[in-house]
């Protein structure tokens, strides 16, 4: 029987790279000899991937805070119970663009959200279920915001003003303090040479402790 595979997430304000980088790790592990299933959230299934449809289309009208957040998790439930935990079930290793921490920085910091309630919808829908791994790309906002533009159209949420963002970022940093072991802060500011030379460490650390753990089985 192989052992259950780890949980990675990734994530980070608008423009942090995280797609890219996300692609990079994917294609180190998979020269490393894992199965690799790659997702994101909001979305990784169909039923998912028409709820992100729904949160990003810009509307005319507000959306309302608690409508989004449980959108969020709705779309969340789907996704581990279609995808995620088969895949980890299986020994397969899911690498998530967004997960848990990005409702966090963004529905409760940006959007001010109690934790709380955020705590209680976490527990109902995971239940156990935490990544083993988070990358959180750090990046000043402004530098995120003129990559996100210089993407094109900006969706519903980068059409967010500069002081939404800091709270998300700030939002993020918090995060990554109350669940230090499990985070791995990356400077989004830097090369993109230097963030995949740390990203590359941090591939080959994991494969190591792999060994480790197969070789037990
Ligand atoms: P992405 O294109 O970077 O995947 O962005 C999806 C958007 O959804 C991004 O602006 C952040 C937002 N989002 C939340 O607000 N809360 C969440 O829990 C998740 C997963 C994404």
């Amino acid at each position: 029987m192989s052992a259950r595979g780890l949980f990675i997430t990734m994530e980070g304000g608008e423009g942090v790279g995280k797609s890219t980088n996300l692609a990079f790790l994917e294609h180190i592990l998979k020269q490393g000899g894992i199965d690799v299933v790659t997702t994101r959230e909001p979305g990784g299934t169909h039923l998912g991937e028409e709820v992100r449809e729904l949160l990003l289309r810009v509307r005319g009208e507000p959306v309302n805070a608690v409508a989004e957040l449980l959108l969020i998790f709705a779309a969340r439930a789907q996704h581990i119970d279609e995808l995620i935990e088969p895949a980890l079930a299986a020994g397969k290793w899911v690498l998530c663009d967004r997960f848990t921490d990005a409702t966090y920085a963004y529905q409760s910091g940006g959007r001010g959200v109690a934790r709380d309630t955020v705590e209680q919808l976490e527990k109902l829908v995971q239940g156990k279920l935490r990544p083993d791994y988070t990358l959180l790309f750090d990046a000043p906002v402004e530098v995120g915001m003129r990559r996100a533009r210089d993407r094109g159209e900006l969706d519903r949420f980068e059409q967010e003003t500069l002081k939404f963002f800091e709270r998300v970022r700030q939002g993020y940093l918090q995060q990554a303090q109350i669940d230090g072991n499990r985070y791995r802060l990356i400077d989004a500011g830097q090369s993109l040479d230097d963030v995949q030379k740390g990203l590359a460490e941090f591939g080959d650390e994991l494969l190591s402790r792999w060994a480790m753990v197969e070789a037990r089985q």
